[in-house]
């Protein structure tokens, strides 16, 4: 007999949660180290967030709260996502998540039953295949080219369904590119959703609020057409600093909302209730929101300008999100040289394979740090980069 859980004794740990330990580790004896591997903001939470939370401590809602998430939340969330994403919907429709990465292994878990199939879009997110195979399925993933600038073509996905299909995966704005989905690329994937009614379809909204110029990230669940089978996930994370507090959400229109309540009933009970006092807050900080995006912003721009000439080096132009998604052209995979990129640079980023991408070496760096440490990211990138050259 097995003494552990098969399936899950047989997933990789994840790849950037692992990297940021070790380079945590390495910054201890070592402060020169730079740690772009994390993928969270460097800005505080908002004060008023903050101070709504430590109010609602002192008036001790430290009980257990309605299991779906407080009423008030799940409404004003239900708003947002019409005001900002076309996304009709009721609070009834919301369920508040310890975290969107739970939402996202609660979605699935709830759909796939064992030998089904769930398709994601490389470059993509580590967690997508990793909650898939833990729940039994097989992840089937679907190779975006860098060359055509990521874009989704129906082919590839048709080439990828079989009768097993029973989740699309989509990321937008994309973790680790920056790539928000185009109008095409969404037509694109309409068409092939059109064509497979079973299909149900998770769509990781996390980075929605970080977009640049002119991108705009749009959900599909905005669509009357395909509303129903459209499961949005979201949170406070990324959008109001929140990593650590582990509070998110997702909307679900379909039947399977009652599968993914039955089990968050049995798995978490509810998210804390004066945590969700704060995310309540967090829906009305939008100029905090559009302060961190702006900063963002500069950040991109700084690292599009300092890295445009440094040589054997590709930034590809993230559109929204915070990574700078980068194609070196060296001999090694992108495992062998981030591991090299961290021993003789002292640079920390996480290797484009952790996210399933073949088309060369690439390494992920998030931009959520100060204009000192990106300007010496860029300066050692030059260096490093040039001595290779020269090499
Ligand atoms: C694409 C994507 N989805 C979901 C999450 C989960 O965010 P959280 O669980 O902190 O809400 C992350 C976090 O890194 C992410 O990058």
């Amino acid at each position: 007999m097995d003494q552990y859980n098969r399936i899950i004794s047989e997933i990789e740990p994840s790849r950037s949660v692992t990297l940021m330990a070790k380079a945590k580790e390495m910054q201890k004896s070592d402060p020169s180290v730079i740690n772009l591997s994390g993928g969270e903001p460097d800005f505080a939470t908002p004060e008023k967030i903050c101070q709504e939370v430590a109010k609602a401590l002192r008036e001790g809602d430290t009980h257990y709260s309605d299991f779906r998430g407080n009423a008030d939340l799940r409404k004003r969330i239900s708003e947002k996502l019409l005001e900002d994403n076309g996304i009709a919907c009721t609070a009834d429709d919301i369920l508040i998540t310890p975290g969107g990465k739970y939402a996202v292994y609660l979605t699935v878990r709830a759909l796939i039953n064992p030998g089904d199939e769930a398709i994601w879009l490389t470059p993509g997110w580590v967690s997508y295949p990793s909650i898939v195979q833990a729940s039994g399925g097989m992840p089937v993933a679907v190779h975006l080219d860098h060359k055509d600038a990521y874009r989704v073509h129906r082919e590839q996905l048709e080439a990828a369904a079989s009768d097993r299909t029973k989740l699309l995966i989509l990321n937008s704005p994309n973790n680790p590119t920056g790539k928000v989905f185009s109008k095409e690329d969404l037509a694109e994937i309409k068409a092939f959703l059109l064509a497979h009614p079973d299909v149900y379809v998770l769509s990781d909204e996390i980075y929605e609020s970080i977009v640049y110029e002119s991108y705009q990230a749009e959900s599909l669940a905005a669509d009357p057409e395909l509303a129903d089978r459209v499961i949005v996930v979201n949170g406070f994370s990324k959008s109001s600093a929140m990593t650590g507090w582990r509070i998110g959400y997702l909307m679900c229109k379909s039947k399977a909302m009652t599968v993914i309540q039955k089990l968050f009933q049995h798995t978490l009970s509810c998210v804390s209730g004066f945590l969700q006092r704060g995310a309540l807050v967090a829906l009305d900080c939008r100029e905090e929101t559009e302060e961190m995006r702006k900063a963002y912003s500069r950040r991109r721009e700084l690292l599009l300008r300092e890295l445009s000439d440094v040589p054997g080096l590709h930034l590809f132009t993230p559109e929204g999100a915070f990574y700078a998604w980068i194609r070196f052209d060296v001999e090694e995979d992108s495992a062998a040289f981030a591991e090299r990129l961290l021993d003789e640079a002292k640079i920390a980023g996480v290797p484009g394979d952790a996210y399933g991408e073949e088309g060369g070496t690439f390494v992920r760096f998030s931009f959520a740090a100060s204009d000192k440490v990106l300007l010496e990211l860029t300066k050692r990138l030059r260096r490093f980069m040039t001595a290779q050259e020269n090499d």
